[in-house]
């Protein structure tokens, strides 16, 4: 096996593993490992915005008490704190390294999603505000010299010795290289891929987690998954994100039968927490026997709907629908997990030589429920936190005696691929989705316990290792769902409704048999 060296191995090209690398490009030699091209994240398509605490109307205050409010009580303030102080100046490095946000005039525009009391959220491009902020990131990093990059690269596991990371595995046409670095960051995005609905984009399988679950690093608040609630529903189209923007701007909810519906669930109607929204459009759907709801902008002046929206417009379009002049069937999708890696404010990981950042990590910034357009600025914020830690305490690298030989011996094959990761998407979605309870969750259970004999093996191919983290993720997703017995947030058990009693973290620790553990905080 080929060993390379590098000071700093970031795992991961999102918002989050590309500030990071800019802020390591100092302090030495930087590695970005991706398993597909550098701007395949969930970064390119985030839509809606950023939010940040810039306009003349809002304070940082104001930004850290709706960012508590939505996460229902459970955020670390400290984390929420950082993340609000800390964010305009890294929007306005941005501005500097020639990202361009939307403005009104010459001043910057800020639009509203739900649960903000300010307009807050930067947009560029009108819906386009993630791939802006991707380009502008690989630009900068293409400039330093230093940071070198390796794409179409799949992590296998972290390289451990003693319980301190030293590097990962990784799989490159075929051959699996031993990456030993000086401090390691991960920065591999959510999971959304493990449900059937989902708003990510196919690379979103968990990898991060599972690897370092596997590492022995300890998990937290895995149940909390966000449902984004308008979602297209299209014959033959993909489920493709109606940024909450969209609502922010004046769409309406409507039934089938045309009727607004979302007065009668939340005072806040159409801007209701996401949670909200997607139960009240369950319930409707039910109510009406139909797959889908409406959301209805046709009230709208259609050139300011062309204008704000141009991606969007444009995709709908590709799919016979024009949003100016047609309501647009929708349902609920997977978005983001709240959950993941447990870290401090610093990007620490609970393993020596690991560090996190973006929605791989649990910062405790998003507490039950993430505040819309709050992750963008999660990926800055503690992306730039964890590279100025991973850059301060690294040692100099000791050759770690982990030998250089083929390390995995049982490598398998998993012969019914499709129909595995089907079913298992399948069962997320119908079992552990937007309202869960005791039987349904036990059914998940039952139906994963079917797929464990394909966790004893290590993979040579990208997709069988993908399956194998999605695996491993919705069992700790499912087994935070059963042991949560109350509703806070994105995670609603219909037989424990109440909040009572919920506040609480439950973290997810993995033993050297593979048995998972669990401790309440
Ligand atoms: C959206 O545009 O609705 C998504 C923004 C987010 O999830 O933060």
């Amino acid at each position: 096996m080929e060993t390379e060296k590098t000071d700093f191995l970031i795992i991961g090209s999102g918002v989050a593993g590309l500030r990071a690398a800019v802020e390591l490009a100092s302090c030495g030699e930087v590695l970005v490992v991706t398993k597909d091209v550098l701007r395949e994240s969930s970064t390119e398509y985030a839509q809606g915005g950023v939010a940040v605490a810039m306009s003349d109307e809002d304070r940082v205050g104001i930004h850290f008490e709706d960012t508590l409010k939505a996460g229902d009580g459970l955020c670390r303030e400290d984390a929420v704190k950082v993340l609000v102080e800390e964010g305009a100046e890294r929007i306005l490095e941005l501005i500097e390294w020639g990202a361009e946000f939307d403005r009104a005039g010459t001043k910057l525009d800020f639009t509203l999603e739900a649960a903000h009391s300010r307009r807050r959220v930067l947009h560029a491009h009108g819906d386009s505000t993630g791939r802006e902020i991707e380009r502008v990131l690989i630009n900068k990093v293409v400039s330093l010299e230093g940071v070198r990059r390796f794409p179409f690269a799949m992590t296998v596991d972290l390289v451990m010795e003693d319980g301190v990371c030293c590097g990962a595995y990784i799989l490159k046409e075929g051959r699996i290289y031993r990456v030993l670095a000086r401090a390691t960051v991960l920065a591999t995005g959510g999971g959304g891929q493990i449900f059937s609905r989902t708003t990510n984009p196919p690379v979103t399988t968990s990898d991060g987690m599972a690897i370092a679950l596997r590492a022995g690093a300890v998990m937290e608040d895995m149940e909390f998954v966000q449902f984004h609630p308008t979602v297209l529903f299209a014959p033959a189209a993909p489920q493709f994100l109606l940024s909450e923007a969209m609502r922010g701007e004046g769409g309406i909810l409507r039934n089938i039968y045309g009727e607004p519906f979302m007065k009668n669930y939340h005072p806040d109607a159409e801007l209701a927490p996401r949670d909200v929204v997607s139960r009240a459009i369950i319930s409707e759907m039910v109510r009406t026997g139909s797959m889908y709801v409406y959301l209805d902008l046709t009230h709208l002046d259609a050139g300011f709907i062309k204008n704000r929206f141009p991606r969007i417009y444009r995709t709908c379009l590709q799919y016979d629908i024009d949003i100016t002049r047609d309501r647009i069937p929708v349902s609920p999708a997977a978005h983001y997990m709240m959950g993941g890696v447990r870290t401090d404010t610093m990007g620490r990981t609970s393993v020596k030589g690991l560090y996190a950042a973006g929605e791989v990590a649990c910062t405790g910034v998003h507490g039950a429920n993430r505040l819309a357009s709050n992750s963008l600025l999660e990926g800055l914020v503690f992306g730039a936190r964890a590279g100025r830690a991973a850059g301060e305490s690294a040692p100099d690298m000791t050759e770690p005696a982990v030998s250089a030989e083929e390390p995995f011996s049982d490598y398998g094959r998993v012969e019914d691929y499709e129909e595995v990761r089907t079913r298992l998407r399948r069962v997320m979605w119908d079992r552990v989705g937007i309202i869960r309870c005791a039987d349904s969750l036990g059914a998940a259970r039952e139906e994963l316990s079917s797929f464990m004999h394909l966790l004893g093996h290590q993979y040579r191919t990208r997709e069988e290792l993908e399956l194998k983290n999605m695996i491993q993720t919705a069992v700790v997703v499912t087994e935070a769902a059963i042991q949560r017995r109350c509703s806070l947030g994105a995670h609603y058990r219909s037989d424990f409704p109440q909040k009572e009693g919920c506040h609480y973290h439950i973290e997810w620790r993995m033993e050297s048999g593979g048995n998972l553990v669990s401790h309440r905080r």
